[in-house]
């Protein structure tokens, strides 16, 4: 069976209003200008708060530089479209003027995974706004490495070998491989420090699935670096497989059911609770947030993805919502005392270093 490449490409090209939302018109423009192009096999459009989030079916690789392009003009028009309405922030994700071939290192976040299709291939795409790519960490880490989350690396023979997980330190853009269960302390060593060490790429160990693919992905960019200024977090966006040796679609799902805290929120600068939605509720409005995750699920067949399912909108994931609204409100409580506040070293990418210069010159020594 021919390989096919899952890409998910998203940028904030305007807010609708503030930061909260994505105007109904960027979204159809973006519809449209996708529509027909027989490079694709197929697409859905969404948004997930001030994200415009470009999912696509192709069977042109990863990288494409066709496939790129049309995510770069997609989002180059839908700026236009966002001058024209006046929305906030229009073209903010757009770093850079010209294309060069990839949409990498110029303001969109990618996540792209090509694989040999299944039988039978779930796939679930989670888009997240106001937060960073280290919050993927945990819940990809309970999906693919926790037993008391993921019962078939107990109970199924297929998944108890484990996995392999690409891990990247995004300061120093490097990168280590590193398998469960072996290395599962040594792994949390360093993804619990999530602003730091990512997740990027998840692999089957031992011959699970065909050319031992790679069964999941998280976009890694870092804006501050691209940009060399706060230009808000990074929203990341994660695409992950599912079923038949790898975690069924609901142990997927069931790192959500905790309102677990990830860095962003208001100005890319407080620690708060994920909230996961459907994609209705994706609009970030308390406190610019909380931060969101959405999950739209595909059943993917001859390289079609076919309808999507809103995976939380869903009753089973209201105590979740609640936990997390709570977890707002008393995190809010704190206003700009830290851990709601991000520590100093975390905040030098963000508007603050502006304020402390201005108090440079007024510290006098202290025996
Ligand atoms: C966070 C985010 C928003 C803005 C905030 C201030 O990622 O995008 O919380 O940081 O609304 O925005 P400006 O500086 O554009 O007024
Ligand atoms: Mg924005
Ligand atoms: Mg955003």
């Amino acid at each position: 069976m021919s390989k096919i490449t899952f890409s998910a490409i998203k940028a904030d090209v305007g807010g609708f209003p503030g930061h909260t939302n994505v105007h109904p018109e960027l979204l159809e423009v973006a519809r449209k200008n996708l529509e027909g192009k027989d490079i694709l096999e197929d697409f859905h459009v969404t948004h997930c708060g001030d994200d415009l989030e470009l999912l696509m079916t192709h069977r042109h690789g990863e990288d494409s530089e066709e496939v790129h392009a049309l995510a770069w003009d997609t989002f180059k028009k839908a700026t236009e479209k966002a001058k024209e309405l006046g929305l906030y922030g229009a073209g903010q994700d757009m770093l850079s003027d010209a294309f060069s071939g990839n949409v990498k290192g110029m303001g969109p976040g990618i996540a792209e995974m090509e694989f040999t299709p299944r039988k039978g291939e779930p796939v679930v795409a989670f888009m997240m706004d106001k937060t960073e790519p280290g919050a993927f960490n945990l819940p990809i880490f309970k999906m693919f490495a926790d037993p008391f989350n993921t019962a078939g690396l107990v109970i199924d023979p297929s998944l108890h070998g484990g996995f392999r997980f690409e891990i990247w330190d995004i300061k120093k853009s490097e990168r280590i491989f590193m398998e469960t269960p072996e290395e599962m302390y040594d792994i949390l060593a360093l993804i619990g420090a999530k602003g730091r060490f990512v997740i990027k790429r998840v692999y089957p160990k031992g011959k699970k699935l065909p050319n031992d693919e790679l069964v999941a992905v998280i976009s890694t960019e870092k804006l501050y670096q691209i940009a060399g200024e706060y230009v808000g977090k990074d929203d990341p966006v994660a695409l992950v497989r599912s079923q038949s040796g790898l975690p069924a679609l609901g142990e997927v799902l069931e790192p959500f059911a905790h309102a677990f805290l990830v860095s962003g929120w208001m100005r890319g600068s407080h620690n708060g609770p994920i909230m996961p939605v459907g994609v209705k509720d994706a609009i970030c409005t308390r406190f610019d947030g909380p931060p969101r995750v959405i999950s739209l699920g595909f059943q993917v067949k001859d390289g079609k993805m076919g309808e999507a399912a809103d995976l939380f909108d869903d009753p089973a994931f209201d105590p979740v919502r609640e936990e997390s609204a709570n977890i707002a409100s008393y995190m809010r409580r704190h206003g700009p005392f830290e851990p709601h506040r991000l520590p100093l070293e975390e905040m030098e990418y963000t508007t603050l270093p502006g304020v402390m210069k201005n108090l440079e010159g007024r510290f006098e020594s202290v025996e």
